[in-house]
Protein backbone atom coordinates (compact mmCIF):
# COMPACT_ATOMS: atom_id res chain seq x y z
CA UNK A 1 0.00 0.00 0.00
CA UNK A 2 2.20 2.52 1.15
CA UNK A 3 5.04 1.25 -2.17
CA UNK A 4 1.69 2.05 -4.23
CA UNK A 5 1.32 6.02 -2.68
CA UNK A 6 4.58 6.48 -3.32
CA UNK A 7 5.07 5.13 -7.01
CA UNK A 8 1.67 7.11 -7.72
CA UNK A 9 3.39 10.09 -6.08
CA UNK A 10 6.50 9.79 -8.02
CA UNK A 11 4.38 9.46 -11.16
CA UNK A 12 2.46 12.41 -10.43
CA UNK A 13 5.47 14.54 -9.84
CA UNK A 14 7.27 13.34 -13.25
CA UNK A 15 3.71 13.95 -14.95
CA UNK A 16 4.01 17.57 -13.64
CA UNK A 17 7.81 17.97 -14.28
CA UNK A 18 7.00 16.77 -18.21
CA UNK A 19 4.51 19.13 -18.42
CA UNK A 20 6.34 22.11 -16.77
CA UNK A 21 9.60 22.09 -18.99
CA UNK A 22 7.60 20.91 -22.41
CA UNK A 23 8.37 23.37 -24.81
CA UNK A 24 5.44 25.65 -25.61
CA UNK A 25 3.96 25.88 -21.89
CA UNK A 26 3.15 28.84 -20.62
CA UNK A 27 1.88 29.28 -17.12
CA UNK A 28 -1.53 30.64 -16.45
CA UNK A 29 -3.38 32.86 -15.67
CA UNK A 30 -4.19 33.48 -19.55
CA UNK A 31 -6.42 35.69 -21.13
CA UNK A 32 -9.10 34.19 -23.34
CA UNK A 33 -11.64 35.65 -25.85
CA UNK A 34 -14.82 34.26 -26.95
CA UNK A 35 -15.27 34.54 -30.99
CA UNK A 36 -18.46 32.65 -31.42
CA UNK A 37 -21.38 31.73 -29.15
CA UNK A 38 -21.41 30.60 -26.13
CA UNK A 39 -20.94 27.20 -25.47
CA UNK A 40 -18.75 26.39 -28.95
CA UNK A 41 -15.77 26.65 -27.33
CA UNK A 42 -14.64 29.08 -29.96
CA UNK A 43 -11.87 30.74 -28.15
CA UNK A 44 -9.02 32.20 -28.37
CA UNK A 45 -6.45 32.27 -25.69
CA UNK A 46 -3.63 34.72 -25.52
CA UNK A 47 -1.16 35.33 -22.58
CA UNK A 48 -0.86 38.87 -21.91
CA UNK A 49 2.95 38.07 -20.71
CA UNK A 50 4.07 38.27 -23.59
CA UNK A 51 2.66 41.74 -25.28
CA UNK A 52 5.48 43.71 -24.70
CA UNK A 53 7.89 41.39 -26.50
CA UNK A 54 5.55 41.03 -29.32
CA UNK A 55 5.09 44.68 -29.60
CA UNK A 56 8.79 45.12 -29.83
CA UNK A 57 9.05 42.11 -32.25
CA UNK A 58 7.00 44.12 -34.67
CA UNK A 59 7.09 47.68 -33.54
CA UNK A 60 7.47 49.83 -37.38
CA UNK A 61 10.15 51.93 -38.29
CA UNK A 62 9.37 55.33 -38.18
CA UNK A 63 8.67 57.12 -41.67
CA UNK A 64 11.03 59.21 -43.60
CA UNK A 65 9.62 62.82 -43.73
CA UNK A 66 7.46 63.34 -46.61
CA UNK A 67 9.20 65.88 -49.18
CA UNK A 68 7.63 68.64 -51.42
CA UNK A 69 5.94 68.00 -54.06
CA UNK A 70 6.68 69.08 -57.58
CA UNK A 71 10.18 68.07 -58.38
CA UNK A 72 10.83 67.53 -61.56
CA UNK A 73 10.02 63.53 -62.84
CA UNK A 74 12.71 61.11 -62.25
CA UNK A 75 12.33 59.90 -65.41
CA UNK A 76 13.80 63.14 -66.51
CA UNK A 77 16.84 62.85 -64.58
CA UNK A 78 17.52 59.31 -64.23
CA UNK A 79 18.42 56.91 -67.12
CA UNK A 80 16.73 53.46 -66.27
CA UNK A 81 13.48 54.09 -64.27
CA UNK A 82 10.95 51.35 -65.66
CA UNK A 83 8.61 50.83 -63.07
CA UNK A 84 8.66 53.96 -60.53
CA UNK A 85 8.14 56.54 -63.33
CA UNK A 86 4.98 57.51 -62.27
CA UNK A 87 7.04 59.66 -59.25
CA UNK A 88 9.09 63.13 -59.04
CA UNK A 89 12.91 62.86 -57.73
CA UNK A 90 11.61 63.74 -54.92
CA UNK A 91 9.65 60.70 -54.15
CA UNK A 92 11.78 59.06 -56.01
CA UNK A 93 14.71 59.07 -53.41
CA UNK A 94 13.14 59.26 -50.84
CA UNK A 95 11.36 56.12 -51.00
CA UNK A 96 15.20 54.79 -52.34
CA UNK A 97 16.02 55.38 -48.79
CA UNK A 98 13.11 53.34 -47.03
CA UNK A 99 13.71 50.78 -49.33
CA UNK A 100 17.16 50.80 -48.14
CA UNK A 101 15.80 50.88 -44.19
CA UNK A 102 13.50 48.02 -45.16
CA UNK A 103 15.47 45.88 -47.24
CA UNK A 104 19.36 46.13 -46.62
CA UNK A 105 20.14 48.34 -43.47
CA UNK A 106 23.63 47.12 -43.00
CA UNK A 107 24.51 46.61 -46.58
CA UNK A 108 23.02 49.76 -48.20
CA UNK A 109 22.55 51.09 -51.48
CA UNK A 110 25.05 48.50 -53.14
CA UNK A 111 23.16 45.82 -51.99
CA UNK A 112 21.32 46.64 -55.34
CA UNK A 113 23.35 48.77 -57.22
CA UNK A 114 26.55 49.07 -58.40
CA UNK A 115 28.22 52.43 -56.81
CA UNK A 116 29.79 53.47 -60.56
CA UNK A 117 26.41 52.81 -62.65
CA UNK A 118 23.39 53.43 -60.46
CA UNK A 119 21.49 52.94 -63.82
CA UNK A 120 23.10 49.56 -64.57
CA UNK A 121 20.76 46.23 -63.78
CA UNK A 122 22.38 44.05 -61.30
CA UNK A 123 20.48 41.13 -60.36
CA UNK A 124 19.22 41.95 -56.72
CA UNK A 125 18.60 45.19 -58.43
CA UNK A 126 16.41 42.97 -60.78
CA UNK A 127 14.82 41.40 -58.15
CA UNK A 128 13.48 44.00 -56.06
CA UNK A 129 12.28 46.03 -59.37
CA UNK A 130 9.70 43.32 -59.38
CA UNK A 131 9.17 43.43 -55.60
CA UNK A 132 7.95 46.93 -56.17
CA UNK A 133 5.60 45.70 -58.79
CA UNK A 134 4.12 42.59 -56.24
CA UNK A 135 3.87 45.39 -53.22
CA UNK A 136 1.88 47.97 -55.31
CA UNK A 137 -0.27 45.08 -57.00
CA UNK A 138 -1.00 43.78 -53.26
CA UNK A 139 -2.25 46.61 -51.86
CA UNK A 140 -4.19 47.84 -55.37
CA UNK A 141 -5.12 43.95 -56.11
CA UNK A 142 -5.77 42.62 -53.40
CA UNK A 143 -7.50 44.74 -50.77
CA UNK A 144 -10.21 41.82 -50.04
CA UNK A 145 -7.54 40.43 -48.10
CA UNK A 146 -5.00 43.77 -47.22
CA UNK A 147 -7.53 45.77 -46.86
CA UNK A 148 -6.13 49.45 -46.55
CA UNK A 149 -3.40 48.66 -44.30
CA UNK A 150 -1.81 47.11 -47.28
CA UNK A 151 1.93 46.34 -46.75
CA UNK A 152 5.36 47.44 -47.46
CA UNK A 153 8.63 46.06 -48.06
CA UNK A 154 8.84 45.50 -44.11
CA UNK A 155 5.88 43.67 -43.99
CA UNK A 156 8.08 40.58 -45.00
CA UNK A 157 11.96 41.43 -44.86
CA UNK A 158 12.11 43.57 -41.30
CA UNK A 159 15.33 44.64 -42.22
CA UNK A 160 16.91 41.44 -43.63
CA UNK A 161 17.41 40.84 -47.32
CA UNK A 162 15.92 37.72 -47.61
CA UNK A 163 12.59 37.82 -45.17
CA UNK A 164 12.34 34.90 -42.04
CA UNK A 165 9.76 33.11 -43.84
CA UNK A 166 9.86 31.75 -47.17
CA UNK A 167 10.39 28.22 -48.70
CA UNK A 168 10.87 26.08 -51.00
CA UNK A 169 9.84 22.85 -52.95
CA UNK A 170 10.73 19.95 -50.05
CA UNK A 171 12.68 16.72 -52.41
CA UNK A 172 11.77 14.55 -50.05
CA UNK A 173 13.94 12.74 -48.53
CA UNK A 174 16.34 10.09 -50.31
CA UNK A 175 15.82 6.44 -50.14
CA UNK A 176 18.83 4.62 -51.75
CA UNK A 177 17.77 1.97 -54.81
CA UNK A 178 14.15 2.45 -52.74
CA UNK A 179 15.65 -0.20 -50.31
CA UNK A 180 15.57 2.04 -47.00
CA UNK A 181 11.64 2.93 -46.56
CA UNK A 182 10.03 6.11 -48.41
CA UNK A 183 8.79 8.43 -45.28
CA UNK A 184 6.39 9.93 -48.53
CA UNK A 185 7.30 13.46 -47.20
CA UNK A 186 5.34 12.72 -43.86
CA UNK A 187 5.58 10.55 -40.45
CA UNK A 188 8.69 12.51 -39.20
CA UNK A 189 7.81 15.96 -36.52
CA UNK A 190 7.86 19.02 -39.13
CA UNK A 191 8.28 22.62 -37.82
CA UNK A 192 6.13 23.72 -41.00
CA UNK A 193 3.19 21.96 -39.74
CA UNK A 194 3.96 22.44 -36.45
CA UNK A 195 5.66 19.94 -35.26
CA UNK A 196 2.89 16.82 -36.10
CA UNK A 197 3.46 14.09 -38.48
CA UNK A 198 1.22 15.54 -41.40
CA UNK A 199 2.88 16.15 -44.47
CA UNK A 200 5.76 18.50 -43.97
CA UNK A 201 5.55 20.83 -47.50
CA UNK A 202 1.80 21.49 -47.41
CA UNK A 203 2.77 24.35 -49.70
CA UNK A 204 4.06 22.93 -53.37
CA UNK A 205 0.39 21.57 -53.49
CA UNK A 206 -2.01 24.34 -52.19
CA UNK A 207 -0.33 27.62 -52.27
CA UNK A 208 1.14 27.64 -56.46
CA UNK A 209 -0.71 28.87 -59.36
CA UNK A 210 -3.31 26.13 -59.95
CA UNK A 211 -3.03 24.81 -56.21
CA UNK A 212 -5.41 21.96 -55.56
CA UNK A 213 -8.59 21.86 -54.03
CA UNK A 214 -8.37 22.40 -49.47
CA UNK A 215 -11.30 19.80 -49.34
CA UNK A 216 -11.32 17.22 -46.80
CA UNK A 217 -16.00 16.93 -46.64
CA UNK A 218 -16.79 14.99 -49.66
CA UNK A 219 -19.85 16.90 -51.63
CA UNK A 220 -21.53 13.20 -52.07
CA UNK A 221 -23.03 11.24 -49.59
CA UNK A 222 -21.52 7.85 -50.66
CA UNK A 223 -18.91 9.00 -53.19
CA UNK A 224 -18.43 6.21 -55.44
CA UNK A 225 -15.40 5.69 -58.20
CA UNK A 226 -11.87 7.29 -57.98
CA UNK A 227 -11.71 10.57 -57.50
CA UNK A 228 -15.18 10.99 -56.58
CA UNK A 229 -14.14 11.10 -52.57
CA UNK A 230 -11.41 13.43 -50.87
CA UNK A 231 -8.41 10.97 -50.72
CA UNK A 232 -6.96 10.46 -47.46
CA UNK A 233 -4.06 11.82 -48.43
CA UNK A 234 -5.65 15.20 -49.61
CA UNK A 235 -6.85 15.15 -46.11
CA UNK A 236 -4.02 15.00 -44.39
CA UNK A 237 -2.51 17.83 -46.54
CA UNK A 238 -5.24 19.76 -46.07
CA UNK A 239 -4.97 19.36 -42.57
CA UNK A 240 -1.08 20.04 -43.23
CA UNK A 241 -1.98 23.57 -44.70
CA UNK A 242 -4.05 23.91 -41.58
CA UNK A 243 -1.64 23.61 -39.16
CA UNK A 244 0.53 26.13 -40.81
CA UNK A 245 -2.32 28.70 -41.34
CA UNK A 246 -3.12 28.72 -37.53
CA UNK A 247 0.87 28.77 -36.60
CA UNK A 248 1.48 31.29 -39.45
CA UNK A 249 -1.16 33.53 -37.74
CA UNK A 250 -0.74 32.82 -33.81
CA UNK A 251 -4.28 31.29 -33.88
CA UNK A 252 -6.53 28.63 -32.64
CA UNK A 253 -8.77 26.33 -35.62
CA UNK A 254 -11.94 28.25 -33.67
CA UNK A 255 -10.23 31.21 -34.95
CA UNK A 256 -12.25 30.67 -38.71
CA UNK A 257 -14.25 27.27 -38.08
CA UNK A 258 -16.83 26.48 -35.48
CA UNK A 259 -15.07 22.50 -35.49
CA UNK A 260 -18.83 21.56 -35.08
CA UNK A 261 -18.34 21.22 -39.09
CA UNK A 262 -14.92 22.61 -40.76
CA UNK A 263 -16.39 22.65 -44.06
CA UNK A 264 -19.36 24.57 -43.29
CA UNK A 265 -19.41 28.63 -44.40
CA UNK A 266 -22.26 30.04 -42.97
CA UNK A 267 -20.61 29.08 -38.64
CA UNK A 268 -17.51 30.29 -39.94
CA UNK A 269 -16.11 33.31 -38.39
CA UNK A 270 -15.30 36.23 -40.98
CA UNK A 271 -11.78 35.69 -40.52
CA UNK A 272 -12.61 32.17 -42.64
CA UNK A 273 -13.19 34.61 -45.77
CA UNK A 274 -10.52 36.91 -45.37
CA UNK A 275 -8.11 33.74 -45.07
CA UNK A 276 -9.65 32.38 -48.23
CA UNK A 277 -9.33 35.47 -50.17
CA UNK A 278 -5.53 35.00 -48.65
CA UNK A 279 -4.57 31.89 -50.25
CA UNK A 280 -5.75 32.74 -54.03
CA UNK A 281 -3.24 35.98 -53.09
CA UNK A 282 -0.26 33.84 -52.03
CA UNK A 283 -1.26 31.45 -54.98
CA UNK A 284 -0.66 34.49 -57.46
CA UNK A 285 1.60 36.38 -55.86
CA UNK A 286 3.97 32.72 -56.25
CA UNK A 287 2.69 31.91 -59.94
CA UNK A 288 3.03 35.50 -61.25
CA UNK A 289 6.28 37.09 -59.48
CA UNK A 290 8.25 35.05 -57.48
CA UNK A 291 8.50 31.88 -59.37
CA UNK A 292 9.29 33.51 -62.72
CA UNK A 293 11.99 35.35 -61.20
CA UNK A 294 14.34 31.72 -60.41
CA UNK A 295 16.21 33.37 -63.14
CA UNK A 296 16.89 36.62 -61.55
CA UNK A 297 17.78 35.17 -58.02
CA UNK A 298 21.64 34.88 -56.72
CA UNK A 299 21.84 31.16 -57.17
CA UNK A 300 22.43 30.31 -53.81
CA UNK A 301 18.52 31.56 -53.33
CA UNK A 302 17.14 28.58 -55.52
CA UNK A 303 15.93 25.47 -53.31
CA UNK A 304 17.49 21.68 -54.13
CA UNK A 305 15.05 21.22 -56.93
CA UNK A 306 15.83 24.61 -58.66
CA UNK A 307 12.93 26.76 -57.68
CA UNK A 308 12.72 30.17 -56.43
CA UNK A 309 12.04 31.07 -52.60
CA UNK A 310 8.37 31.51 -52.26
CA UNK A 311 5.89 32.89 -49.62
CA UNK A 312 3.31 31.40 -47.24
CA UNK A 313 0.98 32.89 -44.84
CA UNK A 314 4.35 33.13 -42.40
CA UNK A 315 6.21 35.46 -44.61
CA UNK A 316 3.60 38.58 -44.04
CA UNK A 317 1.93 37.51 -40.83
CA UNK A 318 4.77 35.87 -38.49
CA UNK A 319 2.82 34.40 -36.03
CA UNK A 320 0.22 37.42 -35.45
CA UNK A 321 -3.62 37.83 -36.57
CA UNK A 322 -2.81 40.98 -38.72
CA UNK A 323 1.00 41.29 -39.71
CA UNK A 324 2.47 44.17 -37.61
CA UNK A 325 -0.03 43.90 -34.81
CA UNK A 326 -2.28 45.61 -37.60
CA UNK A 327 -0.06 48.55 -38.02
CA UNK A 328 -0.62 50.82 -41.82
CA UNK A 329 3.08 51.29 -43.00
CA UNK A 330 1.19 52.31 -46.41
CA UNK A 331 -0.33 55.60 -45.36
CA UNK A 332 3.12 57.11 -45.37
CA UNK A 333 4.24 55.74 -48.43
CA UNK A 334 0.83 56.21 -51.06
CA UNK A 335 3.08 55.05 -54.17
CA UNK A 336 3.53 51.98 -53.08
CA UNK A 337 -0.56 51.41 -53.26
CA UNK A 338 -0.01 52.76 -57.05
CA UNK A 339 -1.78 50.64 -59.62
CA UNK A 340 1.27 48.12 -60.71
CA UNK A 341 1.75 47.27 -64.55
CA UNK A 342 1.18 43.53 -64.06
CA UNK A 343 -0.51 42.82 -67.18
CA UNK A 344 2.17 43.95 -69.18
CA UNK A 345 2.42 40.77 -71.29
CA UNK A 346 -1.34 39.83 -70.64
CA UNK A 347 -4.31 41.68 -72.94
CA UNK A 348 -5.78 44.64 -70.19
CA UNK A 349 -9.30 43.75 -68.45
CA UNK A 350 -11.54 45.39 -70.00
CA UNK A 351 -13.14 47.59 -67.19
CA UNK A 352 -16.82 46.13 -65.51
CA UNK A 353 -19.67 46.69 -67.45
CA UNK A 354 -23.66 46.74 -67.18
CA UNK A 355 -25.54 45.37 -70.18
CA UNK A 356 -29.46 45.68 -69.65
CA UNK A 357 -30.11 44.26 -66.74
CA UNK A 358 -26.96 42.05 -65.92
CA UNK A 359 -23.47 43.55 -64.72
CA UNK A 360 -20.50 41.74 -65.80
CA UNK A 361 -17.40 41.88 -64.54
CA UNK A 362 -14.33 40.65 -66.33
CA UNK A 363 -11.04 39.36 -64.77
CA UNK A 364 -7.25 38.71 -65.28
CA UNK A 365 -5.20 35.71 -66.86
CA UNK A 366 -5.60 32.86 -64.00
CA UNK A 367 -6.82 35.51 -61.27
CA UNK A 368 -9.69 36.17 -59.14
CA UNK A 369 -8.97 39.81 -58.45
CA UNK A 370 -11.77 41.61 -58.18
CA UNK A 371 -11.55 44.76 -61.10
CA UNK A 372 -11.38 48.22 -58.91
CA UNK A 373 -14.30 49.84 -60.31
CA UNK A 374 -16.55 46.32 -60.00
CA UNK A 375 -18.00 47.52 -56.47
CA UNK A 376 -19.25 51.00 -58.32
CA UNK A 377 -20.79 49.02 -61.20
CA UNK A 378 -22.66 45.94 -58.90
CA UNK A 379 -23.90 49.23 -56.72
CA UNK A 380 -26.74 49.63 -59.19
CA UNK A 381 -28.10 45.80 -58.45
CA UNK A 382 -27.04 46.29 -54.74
CA UNK A 383 -29.77 49.48 -54.98
CA UNK A 384 -32.24 47.06 -56.28
CA UNK A 385 -31.74 43.94 -53.96
CA UNK A 386 -31.99 46.76 -51.05
CA UNK A 387 -35.53 48.21 -52.62
CA UNK A 388 -36.60 44.83 -53.03
CA UNK A 389 -36.24 41.82 -50.00
CA UNK A 390 -37.75 39.10 -51.96
CA UNK A 391 -35.29 39.88 -54.94
CA UNK A 392 -32.15 37.44 -55.14
CA UNK A 393 -28.87 38.09 -57.04
CA UNK A 394 -27.56 34.93 -59.67
CA UNK A 395 -23.74 34.87 -60.15
CA UNK A 396 -22.48 32.85 -62.88
CA UNK A 397 -18.37 32.26 -63.02
CA UNK A 398 -16.87 31.94 -66.83
CA UNK A 399 -13.51 30.87 -68.10
CA UNK A 400 -11.32 31.33 -70.97
CA UNK A 401 -10.92 28.01 -72.99
CA UNK A 402 -7.67 27.63 -72.81
CA UNK A 403 -5.72 25.90 -69.82
CA UNK A 404 -6.43 23.13 -67.46
CA UNK A 405 -10.52 22.16 -67.74
CA UNK A 406 -10.85 21.27 -63.87
CA UNK A 407 -8.72 24.33 -63.05
CA UNK A 408 -10.69 26.57 -64.87
CA UNK A 409 -13.54 25.36 -63.23
CA UNK A 410 -12.52 25.86 -60.19
CA UNK A 411 -10.85 29.79 -61.02
CA UNK A 412 -14.72 30.47 -63.19
CA UNK A 413 -15.98 29.16 -59.30
CA UNK A 414 -13.49 31.53 -57.16
CA UNK A 415 -14.52 34.43 -59.59
CA UNK A 416 -18.06 33.75 -58.72
CA UNK A 417 -17.04 33.57 -54.96
CA UNK A 418 -14.99 36.96 -55.06
CA UNK A 419 -18.18 38.89 -56.78
CA UNK A 420 -20.64 37.00 -53.67
CA UNK A 421 -17.61 38.88 -51.09
CA UNK A 422 -17.91 41.78 -52.94
CA UNK A 423 -22.07 42.11 -52.57
CA UNK A 424 -21.41 40.69 -48.92
CA UNK A 425 -19.62 43.73 -48.30
CA UNK A 426 -22.09 46.21 -49.69
CA UNK A 427 -24.21 44.84 -47.19
CA UNK A 428 -26.09 42.23 -49.03
CA UNK A 429 -26.94 38.49 -47.35
CA UNK A 430 -25.01 35.67 -48.84
CA UNK A 431 -27.99 33.95 -48.59
CA UNK A 432 -29.95 36.03 -51.21
CA UNK A 433 -26.80 35.45 -53.57
CA UNK A 434 -27.38 32.00 -56.18
CA UNK A 435 -23.96 30.67 -57.13
CA UNK A 436 -25.43 29.18 -60.53
CA UNK A 437 -22.87 27.31 -62.45
CA UNK A 438 -22.97 28.25 -66.47
CA UNK A 439 -25.18 25.59 -68.76
CA UNK A 440 -22.34 26.08 -71.28
CA UNK A 441 -18.99 26.92 -69.43
CA UNK A 442 -16.66 27.65 -72.62
CA UNK A 443 -19.21 30.12 -73.49
CA UNK A 444 -18.93 31.74 -77.10
CA UNK A 445 -15.32 31.89 -76.94
CA UNK A 446 -12.13 30.08 -78.13
CA UNK A 447 -8.70 31.01 -77.30
CA UNK A 448 -7.60 33.66 -74.75
CA UNK A 449 -10.13 35.96 -75.49
CA UNK A 450 -10.80 39.00 -72.45
CA UNK A 451 -13.97 38.50 -72.72
CA UNK A 452 -14.37 35.25 -71.94
CA UNK A 453 -12.61 35.88 -68.14
CA UNK A 454 -15.88 37.22 -66.87
CA UNK A 455 -18.76 36.72 -64.32
CA UNK A 456 -22.24 37.74 -65.22
CA UNK A 457 -24.55 39.16 -62.10
CA UNK A 458 -28.12 39.24 -62.62
CA UNK A 459 -31.12 39.79 -59.99
CA UNK A 460 -33.99 38.32 -60.47
C1 LIG B 1 16.45 46.85 -52.32
C2 LIG B 1 17.04 47.37 -53.53
C3 LIG B 1 17.43 48.82 -53.63
C4 LIG B 1 18.14 49.56 -52.70
C5 LIG B 1 18.64 49.12 -51.34
C6 LIG B 1 18.34 50.86 -53.30
N1 LIG B 1 17.79 50.91 -54.56
FE1 LIG B 1 17.95 52.45 -55.89
N2 LIG B 1 16.90 51.37 -57.27
C7 LIG B 1 16.34 50.13 -57.04
C8 LIG B 1 15.52 49.78 -58.18
C9 LIG B 1 14.70 48.49 -58.33
C10 LIG B 1 15.61 50.84 -59.10
C11 LIG B 1 14.90 50.94 -60.45
C12 LIG B 1 13.49 51.47 -60.25
C13 LIG B 1 12.64 51.45 -61.49
O1 LIG B 1 13.02 50.82 -62.49
O2 LIG B 1 11.55 52.04 -61.46
C14 LIG B 1 16.51 51.82 -58.51
C15 LIG B 1 16.92 53.00 -59.13
C16 LIG B 1 17.70 53.96 -58.54
C17 LIG B 1 18.15 55.16 -59.19
C18 LIG B 1 17.90 55.55 -60.64
C19 LIG B 1 19.13 55.18 -61.45
C20 LIG B 1 18.95 55.47 -62.95
O3 LIG B 1 19.69 56.29 -63.50
O4 LIG B 1 18.07 54.86 -63.55
C21 LIG B 1 18.85 55.89 -58.27
C22 LIG B 1 19.50 57.26 -58.47
C23 LIG B 1 18.86 55.13 -57.05
N3 LIG B 1 18.15 53.97 -57.25
C24 LIG B 1 19.44 55.53 -55.88
C25 LIG B 1 19.51 54.77 -54.71
C26 LIG B 1 20.14 55.21 -53.49
C27 LIG B 1 20.84 56.55 -53.30
C28 LIG B 1 20.02 54.20 -52.58
C29 LIG B 1 20.46 54.16 -51.13
C30 LIG B 1 19.96 55.23 -50.29
C31 LIG B 1 19.30 53.13 -53.24
N4 LIG B 1 19.00 53.52 -54.53
C32 LIG B 1 19.00 51.91 -52.66
C33 LIG B 1 16.54 49.32 -55.94
C34 LIG B 1 17.22 49.69 -54.80
C1 LIG C 1 4.97 39.65 -49.58
C2 LIG C 1 6.31 39.60 -49.10
C3 LIG C 1 7.35 40.51 -49.74
C4 LIG C 1 7.26 41.86 -49.94
C5 LIG C 1 6.10 42.79 -49.63
C6 LIG C 1 8.52 42.26 -50.50
N1 LIG C 1 9.35 41.18 -50.64
FE1 LIG C 1 11.25 41.19 -51.34
N2 LIG C 1 11.34 39.16 -51.17
C7 LIG C 1 10.32 38.36 -50.74
C8 LIG C 1 10.69 36.97 -50.88
C9 LIG C 1 9.84 35.76 -50.50
C10 LIG C 1 11.99 36.96 -51.43
C11 LIG C 1 12.87 35.77 -51.77
C12 LIG C 1 13.80 35.54 -50.62
C13 LIG C 1 15.10 34.89 -51.00
O1 LIG C 1 15.88 35.51 -51.74
O2 LIG C 1 15.35 33.79 -50.50
C14 LIG C 1 12.37 38.35 -51.60
C15 LIG C 1 13.60 38.77 -52.10
C16 LIG C 1 13.97 40.09 -52.28
C17 LIG C 1 15.28 40.53 -52.72
C18 LIG C 1 16.44 39.62 -53.09
C19 LIG C 1 17.22 39.29 -51.84
C20 LIG C 1 18.30 38.27 -52.06
O3 LIG C 1 19.38 38.48 -51.53
O4 LIG C 1 18.04 37.26 -52.73
C21 LIG C 1 15.26 41.90 -52.76
C22 LIG C 1 16.39 42.82 -53.15
C23 LIG C 1 13.94 42.33 -52.35
N3 LIG C 1 13.19 41.21 -52.05
C24 LIG C 1 13.50 43.64 -52.26
C25 LIG C 1 12.21 44.02 -51.92
C26 LIG C 1 11.73 45.39 -51.96
C27 LIG C 1 12.56 46.58 -52.37
C28 LIG C 1 10.43 45.36 -51.57
C29 LIG C 1 9.44 46.51 -51.45
C30 LIG C 1 9.25 47.31 -52.61
C31 LIG C 1 10.09 43.98 -51.28
N4 LIG C 1 11.19 43.20 -51.50
C32 LIG C 1 8.83 43.56 -50.83
C33 LIG C 1 9.11 38.77 -50.19
C34 LIG C 1 8.65 40.08 -50.20
C1 LIG D 1 -7.19 31.86 -40.61
C2 LIG D 1 -8.31 31.04 -40.84
C3 LIG D 1 -8.20 29.53 -40.65
C4 LIG D 1 -7.66 28.86 -39.58
C5 LIG D 1 -6.97 29.43 -38.36
C6 LIG D 1 -7.88 27.46 -39.84
N1 LIG D 1 -8.55 27.30 -41.03
FE1 LIG D 1 -9.24 25.54 -41.81
N2 LIG D 1 -9.90 26.52 -43.49
C7 LIG D 1 -9.80 27.87 -43.70
C8 LIG D 1 -10.26 28.17 -45.05
C9 LIG D 1 -10.28 29.54 -45.70
C10 LIG D 1 -10.64 26.94 -45.64
C11 LIG D 1 -11.17 26.72 -47.06
C12 LIG D 1 -10.02 26.77 -48.02
C13 LIG D 1 -10.41 26.77 -49.47
O1 LIG D 1 -11.53 26.37 -49.80
O2 LIG D 1 -9.57 27.16 -50.26
C14 LIG D 1 -10.43 25.91 -44.62
C15 LIG D 1 -10.70 24.56 -44.79
C16 LIG D 1 -10.55 23.60 -43.81
C17 LIG D 1 -10.94 22.21 -43.93
C18 LIG D 1 -11.59 21.60 -45.15
C19 LIG D 1 -13.10 21.69 -45.01
C20 LIG D 1 -13.79 21.08 -46.20
O3 LIG D 1 -14.34 21.87 -46.99
O4 LIG D 1 -13.78 19.88 -46.36
C21 LIG D 1 -10.61 21.59 -42.74
C22 LIG D 1 -10.85 20.15 -42.40
C23 LIG D 1 -9.99 22.59 -41.89
N3 LIG D 1 -9.98 23.80 -42.55
C24 LIG D 1 -9.50 22.33 -40.63
C25 LIG D 1 -8.78 23.25 -39.85
C26 LIG D 1 -8.07 22.91 -38.63
C27 LIG D 1 -8.03 21.53 -38.00
C28 LIG D 1 -7.50 24.06 -38.17
C29 LIG D 1 -6.59 24.26 -36.95
C30 LIG D 1 -5.38 23.47 -36.97
C31 LIG D 1 -7.86 25.12 -39.12
N4 LIG D 1 -8.62 24.58 -40.12
C32 LIG D 1 -7.47 26.44 -38.98
C33 LIG D 1 -9.35 28.81 -42.79
C34 LIG D 1 -8.74 28.54 -41.57
C1 LIG E 1 1.32 40.01 -48.51
C2 LIG E 1 1.21 39.84 -47.09
C3 LIG E 1 0.21 38.82 -46.58
C4 LIG E 1 0.22 37.46 -46.82
C5 LIG E 1 1.20 36.67 -47.67
C6 LIG E 1 -0.90 36.93 -46.09
N1 LIG E 1 -1.56 37.94 -45.43
FE1 LIG E 1 -3.21 37.74 -44.23
N2 LIG E 1 -3.24 39.76 -43.91
C7 LIG E 1 -2.33 40.66 -44.42
C8 LIG E 1 -2.65 41.99 -43.94
C9 LIG E 1 -1.90 43.26 -44.26
C10 LIG E 1 -3.80 41.86 -43.12
C11 LIG E 1 -4.51 42.96 -42.33
C12 LIG E 1 -5.67 43.52 -43.09
C13 LIG E 1 -6.49 44.46 -42.24
O1 LIG E 1 -5.93 45.37 -41.63
O2 LIG E 1 -7.70 44.21 -42.17
C14 LIG E 1 -4.14 40.43 -43.13
C15 LIG E 1 -5.22 39.90 -42.44
C16 LIG E 1 -5.53 38.54 -42.40
C17 LIG E 1 -6.65 37.98 -41.67
C18 LIG E 1 -7.67 38.76 -40.83
C19 LIG E 1 -7.19 38.85 -39.41
C20 LIG E 1 -8.15 39.56 -38.48
O3 LIG E 1 -7.79 39.73 -37.29
O4 LIG E 1 -9.22 39.98 -38.94
C21 LIG E 1 -6.60 36.62 -41.85
C22 LIG E 1 -7.55 35.60 -41.28
C23 LIG E 1 -5.48 36.35 -42.72
N3 LIG E 1 -4.84 37.53 -43.02
C24 LIG E 1 -5.12 35.08 -43.14
C25 LIG E 1 -4.05 34.81 -44.02
C26 LIG E 1 -3.73 33.49 -44.52
C27 LIG E 1 -4.46 32.23 -44.17
C28 LIG E 1 -2.65 33.63 -45.34
C29 LIG E 1 -1.92 32.57 -46.14
C30 LIG E 1 -2.72 31.82 -47.07
C31 LIG E 1 -2.30 35.05 -45.36
N4 LIG E 1 -3.17 35.73 -44.55
C32 LIG E 1 -1.25 35.59 -46.07
C33 LIG E 1 -1.24 40.36 -45.23
C34 LIG E 1 -0.91 39.10 -45.70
Amino acid sequence: MKLGVSISALIVLFLTLAMLFRAGWERPPMQSEQLGYRGLGMVETDNPRTAAARAALNAVPAATPAVPAGSPPATSVYKNVQVLNDLGVGEFTRLMVAITAWVSPQEGCNYCHNPSDLAADVPNKVVARRMIEMTRHINSGWKNHVADTGVTCYTCHRGQPVPAYVWTTDPGQPHGSRFAGNRAGQNAPAVSVGLTSLPMDPFAPFLTKGGGEIRVQSAAALPAGRGAGTSIQQTEATYGLMMHISQSLGANCTFCHNTRSFFDWDSSTPQRATAWHGIRMVRELNGAYLEPLAKAFVPGRLGPLGDAPKLNCGTCHQGEHKPLLGANMLKDYPELAAKGKVAAVAPPTPEPVLVGETVIIFFPVASSALHDAAPRVLEVLVVKLKANPKARATISGYHSATGDAAQNAELAKNRAMTVQGALKAAGIDEKRVVLEKPAAVQANVVGEDPTSRRVEVKVQ
